[in-house]
């Protein structure tokens, strides 16, 4: 049996102005679809259930604060959850998966885990759906799989993943976590790595017992705040006090790194599929649709002389002359301009309003 689970309950901060707390990117929508990120996460996995495989309905795990967003928009979807998982305070991605699996142990069973984020665009949904097959195959027997983009261009937002071919699918030899920019450039040169897509495959059993040898302080705080939860209709409420107490860290730097070598196998199946994360604004220009100077206009924009900008206007007029990759963000109460290619610094904004109060 396989489990969707879908992560969302990030800040996406490095899209401020536009993602904001009460209302972050994957709720948006900042493609030409009509369907923010969240929704073509869950309708994406519906091709899943067309397969011969028996796929649950998915699991959510988000944030209390944004339970009518995510209802409203499933619905708006015509996706039907099998549980929504509110976090009273976002922990980051290991606890939050660690929430999904304890409710699979709790339904009984051991399904395979599809884990997947909900800030993503996959333009072959034939290809996505054939590669978690393979890697549901894979997992089946007890492997931690992921999923790998072929890299093309030193991306300093992901994770790297460096495999060697093996018979059925690829083995990890190494997992490199968000590298410095002279990293990445190695990386790419040596060509061995793929990026790490966020999509990750294997049994619930699998994940616990992952966890339980690199992080068992966040499995057992985990597990205290699961056994504390409040149950209301499909919502889950894990213990807000307990919860709050889980140590903050993402999958990748729990498990995923210290998973190569130890006894745990780990696989990389390659996903060629048209994928983008649209973490930070250059990803957005890089997914849009641009004019032949390679500038992407979202809204009522006027554009002279520039080459390779992203102007994204909501409430007003924006006209720019003379920029060379550049992003300028409007919204009602926020401006943001930055050097396209220090956009991932953007949540260096947020942090610094933050510390501002
Ligand atoms: N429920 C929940 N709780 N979801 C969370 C939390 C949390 O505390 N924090 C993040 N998420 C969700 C986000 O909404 C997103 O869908 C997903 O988990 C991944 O989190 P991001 O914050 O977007 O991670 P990232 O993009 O910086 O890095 C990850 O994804 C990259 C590919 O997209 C890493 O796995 C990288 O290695 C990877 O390359
Ligand atoms: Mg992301």
């Amino acid at each position: 049996t396989l489990q969707p689970v879908i992560m969302a309950g990030g800040s996406g901060t490095r899209l401020w102005p536009l993602s904001r707390a009460g209302y972050p990117k994957q709720f948006l929508v900042l493609d030409d679809s009509n369907r923010s990120l969240f929704q073509q996460a869950a309708l994406r996995l519906k091709g899943l259930a067309a397969a011969d495989l028996a796929v649950r309905a998915p699991v959510i795990v988000g944030n209390e604060e944004h339970r009518f967003l995510v209802l409203d928009q499933l619905r708006e979807a015509a996706c039907e959850p099998s549980a929504v998982l509110l976090e009273p305070t976002g922990r980051n991605t290991a606890p939050a998966i660690t929430l999904a699996a304890l409710q699979a142990e709790a339904d009984g069973g051991d399904p395979i885990l599809v884990v997947t984020a909900a800030d993503h665009i996959v333009a072959d949904t034939a290809a996505f759906t054939a590669a978690l097959q393979q890697a549901a195959r894979v997992a089946a027997g007890g492997a931690v799989v992921v999923l790998g983009i072929t890299p093309d261009r030193p991306e300093t937002g992901y994770g790297y993943i460096r495999s060697t071919p093996d018979s059925g699918a690829a083995r990890v030899a190494q997992f490199v976590e968000k590298p410095d920019q002279a990293t990445a450039e190695r990386y790419l040169a040596e060509g061995d790595y793929t990026w790490n897509s966020g999509m990750f495959v294997l049994r619930a059993s699998t994940w616990l017992a992952a966890l339980q040898t690199f992080r068992p302080d966040i499995l057992g705080a985990t597990r205290v705040a699961f056994a504390a939860s409040q149950t209301d209709a499909k919502f889950v409420r894990p213990g807000k006090d307990a919860f709050a107490a889980v140590p903050a860290e993402s999958i990748d730097y729990a498990v995923m790194e210290r998973c190569p070598g130890s006894t745990f196998d780990i696989r990389m199946i390659p996903l060629a599929a048209g994928w983008s994360d649209l973490g930070a604004w250059d990803a957005v220009w890089q997914s849009a649709h641009k004019d032949d100077a390679g500038n992407a206009a979202h809204g009522d924009v006027i554009s002279l002389d520039s080459r390779n900008t992203l102007v994204h206007a909501t409430s007003r007029l924006v006209s720019v002359v003379g920029l060379d990759d550049v992003i300028v963000v409007e919204t009602p109460d926020a401006v943001m301009v930055a050097d396209r290619a220090r956009s991932q610094e953007v949540k260096k904004i947020v942090n610094t309003l933050n510390a501002q109060g």
